[in-house]
């Protein structure tokens, strides 16, 4: 059983981290300064090799002030220690990034012909690789040829994005978001304990109930708890299938699926569908409980009403529907409360008959629906309660996680 780290620890992961980047010479060098800018406002302890062709883009100078740290060209350039076995014990993880064909090709292939590919060579930690560069090149099975041995001698790949790139092409080898660079480097430092590719699935999102071709009724639910949960189980082993109803969010790109819905029938449908053969089911969507019981077809006009009723009707409970077939599925509810929210969670859990619900309280602004933080209860079929403080969804993500692999593997 994996130790649970705890939300101030999670949230300043790099503080004082050692990280050496190695930058190469491709364009897209400069956004590789704002990556540089954020480590250091994570608090980590930063190093930077330059090759010599990278100096052509960026000067030394530049990452020096950015970073606020030492850069190193030269390999024969030093006073006291020599520099790539010193710089290759003192980091925790190298990144390099962004990664040119040429550096990959020699890195790939064991050589040492300047400072980065010496140090590369002399490396024993966790290794992040960023390629970007023009499709063609990028595409070129020599390349890729490359990129999989790194791949398989255990380099962290993060692929490059599709896109419109410096030359005009449209195509993959664009510079992935700094954001998305910034999380990979984050978890070389979050030790996760796995299952091995059970099937889950994740609801997300608000549901959309039509009045007419125009109009609906939905909630504010931005989507974040479950997609972070979703992202979350597919780092640890999952295979995830994610429903979601509209949000503004990009799915994590290791799900198994992606199942876009709008109505809560239309989610009750697809969950049904892979019920049977999931062994996990987390519902953090919220579910619209009504719907109008007839859809427009056409747009509603005002013109002669003073006023308008809709009659609405009961949208199926799909917690409820799922607990008359459940039999070894684990099955995890939400609970959006705004009073008594332990009482009203706990009668949720056992009328829906689940393992685990988490609770929270949608009163309160600071927290939940449309925020990035929440502050929620666990409670769990046993009658035990545990309360994680305000935190990030993603912390919370990570200890539900973290709930979720300990009841899979406990029941090997
Ligand atoms: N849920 C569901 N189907 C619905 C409504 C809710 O499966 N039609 C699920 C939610 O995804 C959540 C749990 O049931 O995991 C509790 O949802 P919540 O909105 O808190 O409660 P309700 O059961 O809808 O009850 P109420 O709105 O009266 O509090």
């Amino acid at each position: 059983m994996k130790k649970v780290l705890p939300w101030e620890t999670f949230k300043n992961i790099l503080k004082d981290k050692n990280i050496l980047i190695g930058v190469t010479g491709g364009i897209a060098i400069y956004k590789v300064l704002s990556l540089v800018s954020s480590l250091v406002k994570e608090g980590a302890n930063l190093k930077i090799i330059m090759t010599p062709d990278s100096q052509k883009f960026v000067s030394k100078m530049t990452f020096t002030s950015v970073g606020n740290c030492e850069v190193f060209t030269d390999p024969f350039e030093f006073e006291a220690s020599i520099p790539h076995t010193t710089l290759s014990s003192w980091a925790d993880v190298l990144v390099i990034a962004p990664a040119t064909a040429n550096t990959i090709a020699k890195i790939a292939n064991g050589f040492a012909d300047n400072l980065l590919t010496m140090t590369v060579l002399a490396f024993q930690k966790k290794k992040i690789l960023v390629p970007a560069m023009n499709t063609r090149m990028y595409e070129n099975p020599a390349t890729l040829e490359n990129i999989e041995k790194l791949r398989k001698l255990g380099w962290i790949i993060l692929e490059p994005e599709e896109g419109r790139l410096a030359c005009g092409d449209i195509g993959k080898g664009r510079y992935p978001e700094n954001e998305k660079v910034l999380e990979v480097i984050k978890d070389c430092f979050i030790e996760r304990e796995k299952v091995d590719n059970l099937p889950a699935i994740v609801t997300a999102g608000p549901t959309l109930e039509w009045i007419d071709t125009v109009r609906y009724i939905s909630n504010p639910s931005s989507g974040k708890m479950g997609f972070a949960i979703a992202k979350e189980l597919a780092k640890r082993g999952f295979e995830v299938s994610l429903i979601s109803g509209p949000t503004h969010l990009t799915p994590y790109e290791n799900l198994k699926e992606f199942v876009s819905i709008e109505t809560a029938d239309e989610m009750y449908r697809e969950v049904l569908k892979r019920f049977e053969k999931t062994s996990l089911l987390v519902m953090t969507a919220a579910v619209a409980d009504f719907k109008p019981a007839v859809r427009q077809t056409h747009k509603l006009k005002k013109e002669n009403l003073e006023e308008l009723s809709i009659k609405l009707v009961k949208n199926p409970d799909i917690l409820k529907e799922i607990s008359k077939i459940k039999k070894e599925q684990i099955v995890v509810g939400f609970a959006a409360e705004s009073e008594d929210l332990l009482k009203n969670a706990k009668k949720k859990l056992e009328e829906k008959k689940l393992d685990l619900i988490v609770a929270n309280d949608i009163s309160r602004k600071d927290i939940g629906f449309s925020s990035d933080y929440n502050e929620v209860k666990f409670i769990y079929s046993n009658g035990k309660v545990e309360e994680i403080e305000r935190s990030s969804k993603e912390y919370i993500a990570y200890v539900i996680g973290n709930k979720l692999v300990d009841i899979f593997n406990a029941k090997l």
